[in-house]
């Protein structure tokens, strides 16, 4: 299969984080031998939750960027060493080893004063990383600002989850926008409903008829389902989720068309 490098953005709650696991669970049990990367690139959430591991905050990327700046502000950092290169040492160490994926999770980063030359270095670095992998899936905030990225074209898709709600159509909309404001070519941008009943699914229909992208297009819906809740209540992953499960058949049959 062709490397992929799949995003997923939608406004808060919509359930980018459970649709992102489900297409996690799909590739570990359909291609068991693929080598996946799971990047939590969201600051406010944590997919790690969704996925049941805990993740210490030096451990994620924002905790060790967190640091080099400390680092660098007091004059601690070993002269002989170049920065990139012990950024992607570190970042490399701290990738969360799971049986069938690897977990990386941005955290956030603090710190005062700009440290553009960190975050760009930081772009490249997670190009690289990504390189190694057949599958990248991302869980991204809806202002897609952490992967801005202008090349790839071929192998970046970009999944928008909206729940039917006024907010998560604005939100996607405002997305679509984003990608043209920062000229990000996704090669296709796929639109996901989630909890939609029947009769609510022309809603989104006409809305995603509205958009004059030509690479924007209604990937298909998934219902309301009791069972996702239950895992989440308990605290169980979502990759536990039955395989005869009425949503991950749904998610796992229209899935096919990213794929293709
Ligand atoms: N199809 C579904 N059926 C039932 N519950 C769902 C469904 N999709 C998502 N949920 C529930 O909705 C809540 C929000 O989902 P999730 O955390 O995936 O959203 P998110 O968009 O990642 O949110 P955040 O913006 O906070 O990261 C969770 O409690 C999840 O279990
Ligand atoms: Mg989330």
């Amino acid at each position: 299969m062709k490397k992929k490098k799949i995003s997923f953005s939608g406004k808060g709650g919509v359930g980018k984080s459970t649709l992102a696991t489900l297409f996690l669970k799909y590739f570990i049990t359909n291609y068991p031998d693929l080598e996946i990367l799971v990047i939590d690139a969201d600051p406010d959430s944590n997919i790690a939750d969704l996925l049941g591991i805990e993740v210490p905050f030096k451990d994620t990327v924002g905790g060790i960027t967190t640091e080099l700046k400390h680092q660098i502000a007091n004059r601690s950092f070993p002269p002989s060493m170049s920065k990139n290169q012990m950024l992607e040492a570190e970042i490399y160490d701290s990738l969360i080893e799971e049986d069938n994926f690897d977990l990386m999770v941005m955290g956030r980063s603090e710190g005062e004063g700009c440290y553009c030359y960190i975050n760009s270095i930081l772009k490249t670095i997670l190009d690289d990383i990504s390189k190694n992998y057949s599958i990248t899936i991302l869980d991204m905030p809806a202002g897609l600002e952490h992967f801005a990225r202008k090349t790839d074209k071929d192998v970046d898709d970009l999944v928008i989850v909206t729940d039917p709600s006024k907010m998560g159509f604005h939100t996607m909309n405002r997305i679509i926008e984003i990608t043209d404001e920062l000229t990000l070519e996704f090669k296709n941008i796929w639109v996901i409903g989630n909890r939609f009943s029947d009769g609510l699914k022309s809603q989104l229909e006409g809305e995603v008829k509205k958009i004059i992208k030509k690479n924007v297009k209604l990937l298909g819906f998934i219902p309301e389902d009791e069972e996702i809740s239950e895992l989440n209540f308990i605290g169980t992953s979502i990759l536990e989720l039955r395989e005869e499960n009425n949503a991950y058949k749904v998610f796992s049959n229209i899935i096919s068309k990213i794929l293709k």
